[in-house]
């Protein structure tokens, strides 16, 4: 069922039967804060949604007591390897909430919003560079690697948005820029100022004709020529493989390593819980090779493990690291460099399959790269804050994508697409989803980017990867909600577009509209989040002749999760073998709804197009074929009882043979 909602520009495929207006909800909690069984009693006529989202603001303002009861219960969100069962929002601090009125964003507004992502149902923040900054790349080019851009705040707000954040068990991963600096940290001035060949100099990598690596490709190729630039008061090239403010720093030196060491325990003892390690191919670079990925740079990544290891042994390392599969999978080291990277070999197979209606693309990318070493978790994500990068898919499939994606030329920059994940699926909520539930059922954490869980649309008119990094937009009132600053103080302005305008695409109207994407996003996390089987399992691919349908088991600890999904616009039947979960019986996640049992012969799913299925295989005894599953064996602790979804009984035949498909077990 979907149709166009003219009110979103965003189609509704799904009316969910838990979601409610989330109003009530907001009201259940003023009736008396910090009462959670009263505000269930009181909001008990509503349906799901509105009680977690009771329960959750609840939680808020009482506080830690009540935070620990419900840390309790994510019984797999504790440990070293707490990053395994993160869903991690990715956001920038000067994007989301300006509290002092001035147009950019800062850390007493996030601290502001933590409610928000909280309520999500995300249990990690990825902050973007922060660091102060000429703010030439966005922040990627730091001039003072120990100090927070004024414009967002101190150390002191720092210190008390991550306090505020682990309150609410939000673990934050910030970002270490250390491949290159800026051309105006004092590091560099000193640099170019000191004498060829000392250890000042050296900090940085230079060259007197700038003839050396020739065989480095250059990655902002609509806007450098080369990756040396002259400097006139070194009278030397210096070296830089992004932008030319952005110098490289020299790895051969050790007074640089020594410095990032001194960097990591810096933000770590302001309570930092991982790191995003930026550009991580390129800190090394040797004549004769591509200057990615060599030896040295995994050497140096070693010791950057092993020293936030002697520090805080859960630091998670997330390498972003867009290489062919092989190297990508290098970063994980035997263990002991990165614990995380970003699974870009994936990222642009989703895109592929969906156009091409086929799965291949992404059962052939997982197969070859799901032999990770066992503390190691793949971070998935359909969008970030960059172009979606084409650098590593053939020429033809760029071709392609291109030509799916990103028809206009204005839509692309280097190598890849600048355009968020509603614009490039033409706001279509049938395909948002469907890229959603992948997001959250592959084998890896689910990364979201700020924005895009309520459909937030881009503007390709703005310089660079700007128009992917607008003002989040709260609510249809002046600045989308984001600031009251004048609008011409705003950092960016607010989308104004069209179905993706801020009056149209914000928080408060779809807190308020029980289908919108916003809720739908909330449930699907917590659905997630309630079956470690798909943040720990294994997974298996099933192999349905019908290419259009992807199909995979996700299985740990004796859960079994199957996930089907159609590629194709329209409808499909494909027959699964599943001969060896013979006598289990299928419960659809979201409903509780049990599905025939499954035999020894083929099963057949249909699906509508672009629509998919999570279903948990329960032994048949325990599932009550009139009533589906008990609701503890659901994992949703959350859903009163009330809420739950009862099928209808079935009718008693002549014989006691029940019709309800799921009772005629073997
Ligand atoms: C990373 C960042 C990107 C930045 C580049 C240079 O790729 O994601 O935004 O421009 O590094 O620092």
């Amino acid at each position: 069922m979907s149709g166009l909602r003219a009110d979103s520009g965003i189609s509704i495929a799904r009316i969910w039967p838990y979601s409610a207006d989330l109003r009530a909800g907001d009201k259940a909690v003023g009736a008396e804060p910090g009462d959670l069984r009263r505000c269930s009693l009181f909001a008990s006529a509503l349906s799901a949604t509105a009680i977690l989202h009771a329960q959750s603001l609840v939680e808020d303002m009482s506080g830690c007591r009540k935070a620990k009861k419900a840390r309790a219960k994510d019984t797999h969100d504790r440990g070293p390897d707490w990053y395994k069962d993160a869903v991690i929002y990715q956001l920038h601090v000067r994007a989301f909430y300006d509290s002092n009125n001035d147009g950019v964003g800062d850390f007493c507004g996030l601290a502001e919003k933590l409610d928000y992502i909280k309520d999500l149902g995300v249990n990690a923040i990825w902050l973007l560079p922060f660091y102060e900054s000429p703010l030439r790349d966005d922040g990627y080019d730091i001039s003072d690697y120990k100090a927070i851009n004024p414009a967002y705040g101190t150390l002191d707000d720092f210190r008390d948005f991550v306090e505020a954040a682990h309150a609410r068990d939000i673990r934050i991963i910030t970002e270490l820029v250390v491949n290159h600096s800026s051309d105006q940290h004092p590091w560099f001035e000193r640099a170019r100022n000191a004498p060829p060949g000392s250890p000042e100099r050296d900090y940085y990598v230079w060259s007197e004709t700038g003839d050396e690596f020739e065989k480095a490709r250059i990655i902002f190729l609509d806007s450098e020529v080369s990756n040396w630039s002259w400097d006139p008061v070194a009278k030397a090239y210096y070296w830089h493989r992004f932008y030319a403010c952005q110098p490289d720093l020299n790895f051969d030196n050790p007074l640089v390593i020594r410095e990032i060491k001194d960097l990591l325990k810096f933000w770590l003892d302001l309570g930092v819980d991982g790191f995003r390690l930026d550009a991580v191919p390129y800190l090394v670079e040797r004549d004769g090779t591509n200057s990615e990925n060599l030896r040295e740079t995994h050497s140096v990544l070693k010791l950057i493990r092993s020293e936030v290891e002697r520090l805080r042994p859960d630091c998670v390392l997330l390498a972003e690291a867009n290489q062919p599969p092989e190297s990508t999978l290098s970063y994980f080291g035997k263990g002991d460099e990165c614990q995380m990277a970003f699974h870009f070999p994936l990222m642009p197979r989703l895109f592929i399959a969906l156009a091409q209606e086929d799965r291949e693309p992404i059962v052939d990318i997982i197969e070859q790269t799901r032999a990770l070493p066992d503390a190691c978790q793949w971070a998935l994500f359909l969008r970030n804050h960059d172009e979606l990068t084409l650098e590593m898919v053939t020429e033809e499939e760029r071709k392609y994508l291109w030509h799916v994606y990103a028809t206009h030329r204005r839509l692309r920059i280097n190598l890849g697409i600048r355009r968020r994940l509603a614009t490039l699926l033409n706001g279509d909520r049938r395909r948002i989803e469907l890229m959603n539930s992948l997001l959250f059922s592959l084998n890896g954490s689910p990364v979201i980017y700020y924005g895009d869980e309520i459909g937030m649309g881009d503007n390709p008119f703005l310089g660079d990867r700007d128009g992917v990094r607008t003002p989040m937009q709260w609510s249809a009132d002046r600045n989308a909600g984001f600031s009251c600053a004048d609008y011409v103080d705003l950092y960016l302005p607010p989308i104004e577009h069209r179905f993706f305008a801020y009056d149209i695409v914000n928080v408060d109207e779809q807190r308020k509209m029980r289908s919108s994407l916003l809720n739908w996003m909330r449930w699907i996390i917590k659905v997630r989040r309630s079956h470690p089987a798909f943040a720990r399992g294994e997974i298996t691919f099933l192999a349905p002749a019908n290419k259009k349908v992807l199909a995979y088991l996700r299985s740990y600890e004796g859960e079994t999760l199957l996930c089907v999904i159609n590629l194709s616009e329209t409808a499909q039947a494909a027959e699964l073998d599943l001969a060896e979960w013979a006598g289990c019986v299928p419960v659809e996640m979201f409903g509780g709804c049990a599905f025939p049992a499954i035999r020894e012969e083929p099963y057949t799913i249909t699906l509508p197009g672009r629509e998919f299925l999570w279903l948990k295989l329960f032994p048949a005894d325990q599932v009550d074929p009139a009533r589906g599953v008990p609701h503890e064996a659901m994992d949703r602790p959350d859903l009163p009882a009330a809420d739950k979804p009862v099928p209808p009984r079935p009718r008693e035949k002549e014989g006691g043979r029940s019709d309800n498909p799921a009772s005629n077990r073997k």
